[in-house]
């Protein structure tokens, strides 16, 4: 049984980057049987950069909905608000007297912020360090994430090997990163990565009207209609391909190439496909949504069932060094 565990920061409303990069392949992993999944939502983490408490709320309430919508089996596995489990930050201090500064200042998280260092609060230059405590509180075996969190499972691993040997003990247990190269990165509205901060996201728990105005928006060159164009250098062509199966897509292929296709035509049979797959997720997430306490009431369940796990880790630690 392999322990599987991670965590999205609870920043805005989960989108269509979100849910193929991370949220559906998450899903994924946890449907093995002989895997044992620990997600979480990572409001602690949040707090680097959102300060507003109503929009940290939303955001919990859009991330857990969202894992919930797209089919993550909450009762089989764990789900849990960061938050509710205090050990993690009690964890973090007994990690970060075992983290070198050096460490700390060449995380890419912190170095990408630190031509700004006014702007660099001390949560954000120990982000790793919680990040640490997150994943070895429950002897994670495996950690899914994108590329840029490599690192991060880099530093966890140095932190654990520094305590271990200090104590002269296998005391926390070495997790790995799993990277999956078969999970692309989504393109935005705009061509470059879809990403909340960049403004051009596809929110596929928007309102269908609010859902059409992004996809009809999506950026592409001006061929005209009768032309006819590439697929391969197009963004519509592009995220059509991440969602459709061969044949459809073999078929917009051709339409591209035939001419008298237009990028208006494209769009249409793309925003179809996303309301046609997302359908249920959307309907159980404005479910969901719309009863925040339902959402509350799972994640509180879940971190009745996770906490025991946490305690006994760091019952583990302290023990160690002597607390
Ligand atoms: P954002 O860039 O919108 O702020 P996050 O950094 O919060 O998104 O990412 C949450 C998760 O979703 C991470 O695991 C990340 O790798 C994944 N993810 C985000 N954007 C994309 C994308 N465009 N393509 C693939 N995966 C993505
Ligand atoms: N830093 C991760 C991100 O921004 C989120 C995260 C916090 C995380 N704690 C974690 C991911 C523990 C995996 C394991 O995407």
């Amino acid at each position: 049984m392999a322990r599987v565990l991670t965590g999205i920061q609870s920043s805005g409303i989960p989108h269509l980057g979100n849910a193929l990069g991370a949220i559906e392949p998450g899903i994924e992993l946890s449907a093995n049987p002989k895997n044992e999944s620990f997600f979480f939502i990572a409001d602690l983490h949040s707090l680097t950069s959102v300060k507003d408490a109503a929009k940290r709320k939303e955001s919990v309430y859009a991330v857990a909905a969202a894992w919930l919508a797209l089919g993550f089996d909450a009762e089989r596995n764990f789900f849990y608000r960061q938050s509710d489990i205090p050990e993690v930050t009690e964890l973090s201090w007994y990690l970060s007297c075992f983290t070198p500064y050096p460490m700390l200042a060449n995380a890419h998280s912190f170095k990408d912020k630190s031509d700004r260092l006014s702007d660099v609060n001390a949560g954000l230059f120990t982000y790793p360090v919680l990040m640490a405590a997150d994943i070895l509180l429950y002897d994670a075996d495996q950690v899914p994430v994108g590329k840029d969190q490599i690192q991060h499972l880099e530093m966890t691993r140095d932190m654990a090997g520094a305590l271990n040997h200090a104590v002269g003990s296998e005391i926390l247990k070495l997790p790995e990163a799993v990277v999956r190269d078969s999970v692309k990165t989504v393109p935005g509205t705009d061509g470059q990565k879809m990403s909340k901060s960049y403004g051009n996201t596809i929110d596929i728990f928007a309102s269908a009207k609010a859902l059409k105005k992004q996809v009809m928006g999506i950026l592409t060159d001006s061929t005209p209609l009768e032309e006819p164009k590439d697929p391969d250098t197009c963004n519509v062509f592009a995220l059509y391909s991440l969602l459709a199966n061969e044949e459809q897509i073999a078929e917009m292929r051709a339409n591209y190439l035939g001419g008298n296709y237009g990028y208006g035509h494209a769009k249409k049979a793309l925003l179809e496909l996303i309301l046609d797959i997302y359908e249920p997720a959307r309907e159980r997430y404005d479910a969901l949504i719309n009863n925040p306490q339902e959402i509350e009431a799972q994640l509180l369940a879940g971190a009745e069932k996770v906490r025991p796990i946490a305690q006994s880790v760091l019952k583990r630690v302290k023990d160690s060094l002597g607390f």
